[in-house]
């Protein structure tokens, strides 16, 4: 089985679409246009919202239930999501906006928007996660992905 078909058959597997697959592209017979969208692996978490939903500036906070809390952005190039854990001690950043950022309420660090340019006393930038959408457009993370800073899903 080549390696695109066998992680659609994961995600497939992961979100429950297998037991209605034969309904849905991306499930039975995907075109290979689809293969990218379903990069993430079975531990993907959606985040409920049409990923075309985020308009660019903009960053939503998501419990994913599994100790990770994210940001699920958007930029003139894409969409990313950020690990929303202060690299200091954890605690939860809160978004500002896309000129200011992230602050953190603990102690005051702050990062920009893309996670970057961490201020003391965070000693590193925000951790980014692999973003994908399902064949319905619902953005999905997959928290076990961590990604170059750059990475976009590109709309
Ligand atoms: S936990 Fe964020 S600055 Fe300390």
């Amino acid at each position: 089985m080549p390696l695109h078909d066998e992680q659609r058959r994961r995600f497939c597997q992961a979100t429950g679409l297998v037991l209605i697959g034969a309904t849905l592209p991306g499930c039975g017979d995907a075109p290979p246009a689809m293969v990218d969208m379903l990069a993430c692996g079975p531990t993907s978490v959606g985040v409920g919202i049409d990923i075309t939903s985020l308009t660019i500036g903009s960053a939503m906070y998501f419990q994913t239930g599994n100790g990770v809390n994210v940001f699920v952005c958007r930029d003139a190039d894409g969409v990313f999501a950020l690990d929303a854990g202060c690299t200091h001690l954890g605690c939860d950043v809160m978004f500002v906006d896309a000129k200011c950022g992230f602050h953190c309420p603990c102690h005051g660090a702050t990062y920009d928007f893309n996670g970057d340019k961490p201020t003391a006393p965070a000693p590193r930038p925000l951790q980014h996660y692999l973003v994908c959408a399902t064949v319905s457009g619902q953005a999905v993370v997959d928290i076990n992905q961590v990604v170059d800073p750059s990475t976009r899903y590109k709309l």
